[in-house]
């Protein structure tokens, strides 16, 4: 496959998860990657299986020194950046609003709102300078709709889906694209974790969510992926603005 050839790419969470297979896929389509994230073993692993069409580099995207830091190196190493993937995120306090820490709550918007805030400032340069780019924010099926849960969490995720929109306006001019995607329940770190901030049987709460989706079960982290893929490539040159939504049915309801 070949729908990637030339481009470079920037995956921020792309360790493990839906980023992980983000790096693969992309990698796969002809793109090489930068793989950004705090988990440095995951990371480096990840460089070592997929060679040298990709680099690990640390970056804690809540920080902007180190944002910046990772996209001047990108640039460095692969020469461009057309592609960014803002995925890294966390789920944080399960918890209802009123027992909520402010720490608890800024910590969620620190790396799920400010980060995507951080990695498109940095992205916008290099991406003029290469004549566009395709920026992919991961919202969430609830940055559609609510769910009694998560209050940070979804607020940020909310958030997330009305800076993509702006940011597709902002940056129109510059053949800059800004996209959201929106998914279910994917099986990953990210929902094995959730399961335990849960009480009782773990297996019978993930029968529960799967349930939730029409499609009777959760999501793979290649069905974000190959969406992402599409994004990226020239074949969504016409696409921006817009909420890709890759969830098994659950928002028709
Ligand atoms: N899994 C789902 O069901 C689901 C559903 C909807 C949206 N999403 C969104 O998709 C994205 C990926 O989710 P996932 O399920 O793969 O999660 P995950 O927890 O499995 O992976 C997230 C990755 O982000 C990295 N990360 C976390 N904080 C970071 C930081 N400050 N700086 C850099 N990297 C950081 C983690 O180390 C990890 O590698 C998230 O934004 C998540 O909110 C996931």
């Amino acid at each position: 496959m070949d729908r990637l050839n030339g481009k470079v790419a920037l995956v921020t969470g792309g360790a493990q998860g839906i980023g992980a297979a983000c790096v693969q896929r992309m990698v796969e389509a002809g793109a090489r990657v930068a793989i950004v994230d705090v988990l440095d073993a995951a990371g480096q692993a990840l460089e070592r299986q997929l060679g040298e069409r990709t680099c690990y580099l640390h970056a804690d995207v809540s920080v902007e020194a180190e944002v910046a830091r990772a996209v001047q190196a990108t640039v460095a190493r692969f020469g461009r950046l057309d592609v960014m993937v803002n995925n890294a995120g966390i789920s944080g306090a399960n918890k209802p609003t009123h027992e909520l820490t402010e720490a608890e709550w800024d910590r969620v918007q620190a790396i799920n709102v400010k980060g995507v805030f951080f990695c498109t400032k940095h992205a916008i340069g290099p991406m003029r300078a290469a004549g566009g780019g395709s920026i992919i924010n991961l919202s969430s099926i609830y940055g559609l709709v609510g769910a009694p849960d998560v209050p940070p969490y979804h607020a940020s995720k909310g958030a997330v889906r009305l800076m993509s929109k702006t940011d597709a306006l902002l940056y129109a001019a510059d053949r800059i694209r800004v996209n959201s995607i929106h998914p279910g329940f994917i099986w990953t770190p990210m929902v094995e974790h959730h399961l335990t901030t849960l009480h009782g049987d773990a297996a019978a709460h993930q029968r529960e969510l799967a349930a939730l989706h029409p499609l009777g079960h959760l999501g793979e982290a290649d069905d974000i992926a190959w969406g992402v893929v599409y994004l990226a490539s020239e074949e969504a040159k016409f696409v921006t603005g817009s909420e890709l939504v890759i969830d098994g049915g659950y928002s028709c309801r």
